[in-house]
């Protein structure tokens, strides 16, 4: 048989295996006790915690023939047929890649047939964040009456991403993190069944790298298994494997930064984001490997406390003993108590923070900096200056990109770049004279719009759309409002509702004295840029056309 990877053969088939959402089991199995079951649930919460399991455990506890203890009997021919995803009564769409309006019209027809066997039609739809505006209302009308035989239960791991309008139509429930004596203790039993043996530190740790998801710690440990296929699992196999290339990497992110090497530092930290790596975690693991410094060069002896293998150790006690060339004991404890000093206030504040990267190389430039640190008034300032600075530079380059069409960290070359402008500006003069001119009435009177709007009581309209990047599309018939869903998710959220469109069009239909052909959408990163970069470009255009005492 092929190798089957750890965390689908370990899928929990009853509801009793699902480790750490009591609250969740508890709630849906008294539900099935009680027969009440409800016809939309969202299932909520970070990756790998169980949503897809959860969801099918009771799509297929609903339709089995003898439940047991409210869980499936996975022996019936509906379980049967549902384990080998075969059946015609759980019906799994991912809306990641059906995120089209079509694929919601097609569940809408498909609702209508009751099931011919079982008693329940399931629709599983997984990162239903991921569907298309226009796709949403679609799922809101099937939503609102679904006959008796059908349960949506939509799944996300980005609630807030989900228009309020179909969440206040959902049971919610919310996964949680799983803890890391949960998470180690199911590994336990799974590494007992599958008879290899882990020693417990190594399987904790192992838990704690997860971060609460209990696919990741699958996969980790699966890795961690392959690497000393047939042997025991040991503690420093671990370590070696989920651990080893950070050490490297840190050590000579230390020594830049500690040489006071800012351009050395600057391009390190390029390289970090370039290799994908996420800066949250770089800094935690920065912050760690400070930390084991330090201990080293406190306690020499502390060993176990520190996580590290023994090679590692040894690397720690080495680097230390090269550092004490160059310092004293006493300024080298004091230069890494600073260091961690600071990278911990990163670490608080890059969570919150819309501009990590920046973040990080303003937290490093103080490492490298520590001159600036002798007076604390004069520094705050100093760093304030710096910090204006460098939002400026980094606003100008994202300008200068998002004339160009690609963010700044993309490395798109310039011909690409200049191509898609001039790609939309062909467009745009392509376009028939009349429409053109039609549109660019439509584009002058949008402020009337807005205004007239908040007037028919739309209240929010200027705060709101004023978010949106005007757009032309189909050849000029529709105007587009892009919502970076990256900076306005919730200001895309509210434009899109129901009563704020019909005021909108109203007020075209007032102001523009015709209908106009709108949609509201939400694009991200690159594609919001790109929506940026046409909606200045129409701006200029229609500038360029104007008469000069209008401009
Ligand atoms: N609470 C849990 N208890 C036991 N095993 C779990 C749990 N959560 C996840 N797993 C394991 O992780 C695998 C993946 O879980 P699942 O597909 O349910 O995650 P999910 O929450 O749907 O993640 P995603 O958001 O990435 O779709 C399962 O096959 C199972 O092996
Ligand atoms: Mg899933
Ligand atoms: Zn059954």
């Amino acid at each position: 048989m092929s190798y089957q990877a750890l965390y689908r053969k370990w899928r929990p088939d009853e509801f009793d295996e699902v480790k750490g959402q009591e609250h969740i089991v508890r709630t849906l199995k008294n539900q099935i006790f009680a027969k009440r079951i409800g016809h939309a649930y969202l299932f909520c919460g970070t990756r790998g915690t169980g949503k897809t399991t959860v969801a099918r455990l009771f799509a297929k506890t609903v339709n089995c023939d003898n439940p047991r203890n409210g869980s499936p009997c996975n022996e019936c021919d509906s379980c049967r047929a549902i384990n080998a995803q075969n059946s015609v009564n759980v019906i799994e769409v991912d809306a990641a890649s059906n995120n089209g309006v079509d694929s919601i019209r097609e569940i809408r027809d498909n609702v209508q047939y009751p099931p011919t066997q079982g008693k329940y039609k399931v629709y599983i739809i997984d990162e239903v964040h991921m569907l298309s505006p226009s796709a949403f209302p679609a799922l809101l009308k099937t939503l609102e009456e679904p006959p008796e035989y059908v349960i949506f239960i939509l799944a996300t791991t980005e609630s807030h991403r989900i228009p309020i309008t179909i969440m206040s139509r959902c049971q919610r429930y919310d996964f949680h993190r799983i803890s890391i004596d949960t998470i180690s203790n199911r590994l336990t039993e799974l590494m007992e069944r599958e008879h290899i043996e882990a020693e417990e530190r190594a399987i904790r740790y192992v838990a704690k790298a997860a971060e609460g998801s209990m696919r990741d710690a699958l996969s980790l440990l699966d890795q961690c298994i392959a690497f000393h296929l047939g042997e025991k699992l040991l503690y420093e196999h671990v370590l070696e494997i989920l651990g080893a290339v950070d050490m490297d990497v840190f050590s000579e992110l230390y020594d830049t930064i500690s040489c006071g090497d800012v351009s050395g530092m600057l391009n390190q930290v390029e390289k970090m984001v370039m290799e994908g790596r996420e800066l949250r975690q770089m800094v935690k693991d920065f912050t760690w490997y400070l930390r084991n410094l330090l201990l080293v060069a406190e306690a020499p002896d502390i060993g176990d406390a520190m996580d590290v293998s023994k090679e590692q150790q040894k690397q720690l006690k080495n680097k230390i003993e090269r550092e004490l060339n160059k310092d004293s004991k006493e300024d080298l404890s004091l230069k890494l108590m600073r260091y961690i000093r600071i990278c911990s206030d990163l670490s608080n504040r890059i969570n919150f923070s819309s501009q990590k990267r920046i973040d990080v190389e303003i937290a490093f430039l103080k490492l490298c900096k520590p001159q600036m640190e002798g007076d604390s008034e004069s520094l705050k300032l100093r760093i304030a200056e710096l910090e204006e600075r460098v939002n400026e530079l980094a606003q100008n380059k994202g300008n200068a990109a998002a004339v160009n069409n690609e963010p700044a960290n993309q490395d798109t070359s310039l011909e690409e770049q200049e191509e898609f402008l001039k790609q939309q500006r062909e467009y745009l003069m392509s376009l028939e004279p009349q429409i053109w001119s039609d549109m660019k009435e439509v584009f002058l009177k949008l402020p009337l719009v807005r205004k007239r709007a908040i007037e028919l009581g739309y209240k929010m309209c200027e705060a709101i759309m004023k978010a949106a990047k005007p757009n032309i599309t189909k050849g000029g018939k529709c105007l587009v409002f892009v919502f970076d869903s990256g900076e306005h998710m919730i200001k895309y959220q509210q434009a899109i509702l129901k009563e704020h469109i019909d005021i909108l069009s109203q007020a075209f239909l007032e102001v523009c004295g015709r209908p106009v052909e709108f949609e509201i959408v939400e694009k991200h990163a690159n594609e919001a840029v790109k929506a940026t970069v046409q909606a200045k470009l129409i701006r200029t255009m229609i500038e360029e056309d104007l008469p000069e005492e209008l401009k």
